[in-house]
């Protein structure tokens, strides 16, 4: 409709994109504890949010945005206590948020006091709505906002320096709903701000671009990102980052082709919580790229501990098919996929390329297990679970084992609420025929 036909995008005709194929991973930055943490019904407690940091810190992420410190007391005594227990590992960065506004941002660099190394994130918003109708200012006054942020950002730091010198500051700006600027208008702010702290390539600043509110097709936003990267002067002294949310449902998408677009660095949170329907989830975009062959430099080889986690501190849990980690994304339920992945994981050697039918990557990688399922009821109980028992453990059971067997399968069916795994199977019939391993 044309009420929704206002999202100025760049015209990139003669368009090459850099690469169509990943290489190598981004800089991670996990917002779990900052974007993850503003929307939850109920906000992680400072400890919660020390059980989190751990497992980000454990997973290995080198830069964490752990929130907005002038914001709230919890928020800056989680900065405290960060900070003066010692919990920042000497690779790790901590980041946090701040608006472009003397005050905050002055309060931002108390709660940081004795930090190793930190990013300033400043932000202002410079899309054309929010201009319009919230700030009500005009292009050359959001500028401005975004300079003088930029202006204090480094006073700040300069006089922070003073007492400690030790402390390493490095500043990223964001124009908040980036995909929701004109394009060009977005470089000419980025490049105030530049003007501003003077990086240079041995000493980069950060310019995150926000889809705030995902409002394009992940194509579009990734033109936007390339116009952005190829019209910004000084551009290797800016370390280019984005920042996807999933409204809808391409952030992940997005960020992948904003990568393939020419940016360095990814802003994302586990599992996709954020703002609304959320941040890009950085799982899913890691398990992509480990499962093209590229190391996403994030270990995700046993989620368990982190999702029971994720799953405690924000007390949502996670989709039984969410990509890569989902209860149910190693299993198959249909005899075909069950055959076919068998056959294919009999000619599978060690150290040869996956090459399974419906299974994607090794569930192993993931610490998990392939598991062929049956669905048991009155009908299909007597030949789902021989079929299964036939094909999973070559057990081929004369027809009276069949007969014996069915309500015993039966029983853990409704147990299990109608679905039995070939594991759970197995196990059952070893114990009704007390066979052992
Ligand atoms: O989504 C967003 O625009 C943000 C910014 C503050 C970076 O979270
Ligand atoms: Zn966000």
């Amino acid at each position: 409709p044309e009420k929704y036909r206002r999202n100025p995008t760049p015209n990139l005709a003669d368009r090459q994109w850099p690469n169509n194929q990943l290489e190598k991973a981004p800089i991670w930055v996990s917002v779990d504890l900052r974007d993850g943490n503003q929307a939850l019904a109920n906000p992680m407690t400072v400890d919660q949010k020390l059980k989190l940091w751990h497992e980000l810190v454990d997973i290995g992420f080198k830069t964490i945005e752990i929130g907005f410190p002038s914001a709230s007391q919890p928020e800056f005594d989680f900065t405290r206590r960060l900070i003066e227990e010692n919990r920042i590992p000497d690779d790790v960065t901590v980041q946090v948020l701040v608006q472009a506004r003397e005050h905050l941002i002055e309060r931002t660099y108390e709660a940081l006091e004795g930090v190793k190394k930190a990013v300033i994130h400043v932000y202002n918003t410079t899309s054309v709505v929010q201009r319009e109708n919230v700030f009500e200012k005009s292009k050359d006054e959001i500028k401005a906002m975004a300079v003088q942020g930029a202006k204090w950002v480094q006073e700040y730091a300069q006089k922070a320096s003073i007492a400690h010198p030790e402390s390493e500051w490095v500043f990223q700006y964001s124009p908040e709903s980036f995909s929701q600027t004109e394009t060009d208008y977005a470089v000419e702010v980025c490049k105030a701000v530049m003007d501003v702290w003077q990086p240079t390539v041995d000493n980069k600043c950060i310019l995150n671009l926000p889809a705030t509110v995902e409002s394009n097709s992940p194509n579009r936003f990734a033109d936007q990102v390339e116009y952005f990267i190829r019209n910004l002067p000084n551009r290797e002294a800016a370390i280019i980052s984005i920042h996807t949310h999933n409204d809808r449902g391409c952030a992940v998408a997005a960020a992948e082709l904003s990568l393939l677009a020419g940016a360095d660095r990814i802003e994302g949170t586990l599992l996709g919580n954020g703002e609304r329907t959320g941040n890009m989830d950085i799982v899913t975009l890691a398990m992509n790229l480990y499962s093209e062959g590229i190391d996403p430099e994030l270990d995700f080889t046993s989620p368990k501990k982190w999702i029971e986690v994720v799953e405690e501190v924000t007390q949502i849990t996670t989709h039984p098919r969410h990509p890569w980690v989902g209860d149910v994304v190693y299993t198959a339920y249909s005899g075909s996929h069950q055959d076919a992945i068998r056959k294919c994981l009999l000619k599978q050697k060690n150290g040869q390329p996956w090459n399974v039918a419906y299974l994607p990557i090794d569930p192993k990688d993931i610490g998990r297990d392939y598991e062929a399922i049956i669905r048991v009821n009155s009908q299909s109980g007597k030949a789902g679970s021989a079929f299964v028992l036939a094909q999973e453990y070559g057990l081929n059971l004369p027809k009276w084992v069949q007969l014996d067997f069915a309500p015993v399968a039966q029983k853990l069916a409704e147990e299990k609420g109608g679905v039995v795994s070939h594991i759970d199977l197995f196990e059952a019939f070893k114990a009704h025929y007390a066979l052992g391993e």
